[in-house]
This record gives C-alpha cells, structure tokens and sequence, in this order.
C-alpha cells in the first residue's frame, strides 16, 4: 500500500551537486539541487576541496527547500538514505556526516547506499515499478557499467569500463575540439548539425577477440586518441577542423558500443527491459539509437527526464525506498564513506 510507506528523504553528495529528495514507496514530493559547477568549470575539471566546502555551504538550505517544497518537517521524516559511495571522498564525507547527524537527532534508520544503483532505480520514480529482471546501464562522468537487476537476486554487474567512462570521453574530446567545460553537452548539440558517417572511428573492444572476455565492459581511451590524432593532423595541415563532423562521428561511435553490448546483454540474460540512466544518458544520439534499435530487438527501453539523469537526492531516496521495501537491515551509525564503493551480490 503505497500510503502505507515510510517517508524517505535521500541525501546525494558524491561530486559537485547536493541533493536533497523526499519520496514516500515510489512517489516523488520533493527533489533539490544546488550545483557548484560553476565554480569548477573556470579550472577545467571538478576541484574536490571546492566541492566538499560547496556541500558544507549548500547542505542546511538544500535541505530546508526540499522540506518546504514538499510541505513535511523533519519529525515527518522516517528514514534516511544517503550516498556512501562511490565518488569524491571529502564530497560523500559531508553528506553522510549531515545524514548520520539528522538520524540521530530523530531516531530513525540511516541507510548508506550506492550511488550508481541509485542512477538505476530512480527510473522507478518516472516509469514505475521495474519488471522481475531488467538489464541496466549507467553512464555518467565517472562511470559506464551494465548490470542485471533480479527482484530475488538483486543487482549483478556484467560489465564496466576498462579506462575512461563515456561522459569523460566527451568531456575529453569537448576540449579537444576548443568547447567549454564540460564538455558532454557542448559536444552533443555540436554532433547535430554533423555528419555521423564522415569518420570512422574505433569501436572499443567490440571485435570478436575482445569479446571473449570483454564481452561487457567498455574502453573509451583508444577512441579519444583517435580523434586528438585526427584533431592534430587537420592542425598541422593547417586546415579548418571539421569539428561537427567530428563531434557527431564520435558520439555515434560511443553510442553504438554502448547500446550494442547493453542489448546484447538483455539477450543473453532474457531480459526485455532496459533501464539506462546517469549524466551521460542525456546524450541525443544515444537516447536516439537506443530507442531505434531497441525496438527491432524487441527491448524496451526505460529513460528518464534529463533532471533525473544528472546527480540528484530522488535517486537516492528511491533506493532508500527500495532497500526499506526488501526489508533491508539499516547501517550502522559508525558507517564510512567509501570512494570506490562496490556493487555487492545483492543490494
Ligand atoms: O551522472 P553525472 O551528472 O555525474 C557523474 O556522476 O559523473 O554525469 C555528468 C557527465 C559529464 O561528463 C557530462 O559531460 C556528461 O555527463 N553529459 C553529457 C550530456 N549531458 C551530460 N555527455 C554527452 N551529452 C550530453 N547531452
Ligand atoms: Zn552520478
């Protein structure tokens, strides 16, 4: 019974956004963020110590605007789920610091959970309950991984990327190619206006010799270093960079790989359902290609809204929802936070 759930606020902290998000079972009421990209973006990259003080900076306002956007106080809060990894450790250290503070103070349940298994289940949230065994891919800045996420038995991962993640490549390629950072959305709207078919660049462990035991995981190193090397010799050529050629060639070479393995492995595992989420699956030609060959592989595919695809509290509180639901036993007060966090064989 869906009034029945405890109401669940979640606490994300792992990079540059705070997130703050109240949900009771699988109904959103509220969902905050306060980002300090800005603050990075001038360095070319996220600077940790500026994170984690943007987090001090951000936590009590975050908060006090989802409460209110969700007209509940804290003593209506009944539990707390939180992002223990993986990600920046001061940055995580904050939020599980707030949530260990705020479950203390109100005597409730704190549970530290995953914040990739979070990109996954936030999809509940918009697209409601998964089926029984669904395959999922989470693509973001820092990580590319493709899971299969059983009911009974819980999330299994079937692959992750060897090097750089997908929306690093982008982000890599974005300054290659002389655009802001990051890079990842600059690059997209740039890959719209080129031609998808002007390069051919190289698709990542995807020939047959790699895929005995890459079958699943993902390198997106070779082909950054293709486009710097295509980038190098327009340039000593002297000649004007085709640049949305190249935007577009590349993004299709990293949609391609991801979405042939992700449907591969819906194959393999019996799965007719794909969930994909994080900050990469924003991506318009992935979106595109996912839907298009979703649907002659007789897959459907479950996205997001772009705002639940980029770091936030619903996530979070979505899987604290789910981990409440199975019934799961609460963390410990003296729970720490854990950069590189793994997906356990059931959770
Ligand atoms: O999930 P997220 O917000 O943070 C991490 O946990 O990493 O993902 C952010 C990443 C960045 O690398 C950003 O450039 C990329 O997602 N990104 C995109 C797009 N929107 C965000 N990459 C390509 N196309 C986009 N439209
Ligand atoms: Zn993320």
């Amino acid at each position: 019974m869906q009034a029945a759930e405890p109401l669940v606020l979640g606490i994300e902290t792992s990079c540059d956004e705070t997130g703050v998000a109240l949900v009771r079972g699988r109904t959103l009421l509220a969902d905050v963020t306060a980002s300090s990209m800005d603050e990075h973006a001038r360095y070319g990259g996220i600077i940790p110590e500026i994170a984690s003080r943007a987090h001090v900076d951000s936590f009590v306002p975050t908060l006090d605007a989802a409460l209110e956007a969700a007209q509940v106080t804290l003593d209506d809060v009944e539990a707390i789920a939180v992002t223990r990894g993986p990600g920046l450790i001061g940055s995580l250290s904050v939020g599980l610091a707030g949530a260990k503070a705020l479950a203390l103070s109100l005597g409730v349940p704190l549970y530290g959970v995953h914040h990739i298994v979070g990109h996954v289940m936030v999809d509940e949230l918009v697209n409601g309950p998964f089926p029984e065994r669904v395959v999922a891919m989470v693509v973001s800045g820092g990580h590319s991984s493709l899971m299969v996420v059983d009911q009974h038995d819980g999330v299994r991962i079937l692959g992750e990327t060897l090097d750089d993640a997908a929306g690093e490549a982008f982000d890599k390629v974005g300054r290659l190619l002389g655009l802001p950072y990051p890079g990842g959305p600059h690059v997209d709207k740039l890959a719209a206006t080129g031609n998808r078919e002007a390069f051919n660049f190289p698709r990542g462990l995807t020939a047959a010799k790699d895929c005995v035991r890459h079958a699943y995981n993902f390198s997106f190193s070779g082909l950054k270093t293709a486009v710097a090397r295509l980038v190098e010799s327009f340039e000593q050529r002297g000649e004007e960079l085709p640049a949305a050629d190249i935007a577009a060639s590349f993004s299709y070479a990293v949609a391609d790989v991801l979405v042939t393995k992700a449907l591969n492995a819906c194959r393999e595992e019996g799965a007719t359902t794909l969930v994909v989420g994080g900050g990469f699956s924003a991506n318009s030609q992935l979106r595109e290609l996912l839907r298009e060959r979703g649907q002659q592989a007789g897959v459907s595919i479950r996205l997001s809204p772009i705002r639940y695809c980029t770091d936030n509290g619903a996530m979070i509180a979505a899987l604290g929802s789910t981990v409440l639901r199975q019934g799961s036993e609460p963390s410990p007060l003296d729970i720490g936070a854990d950069s590189a966090l793994e997906i356990p064989a059931a959770s």
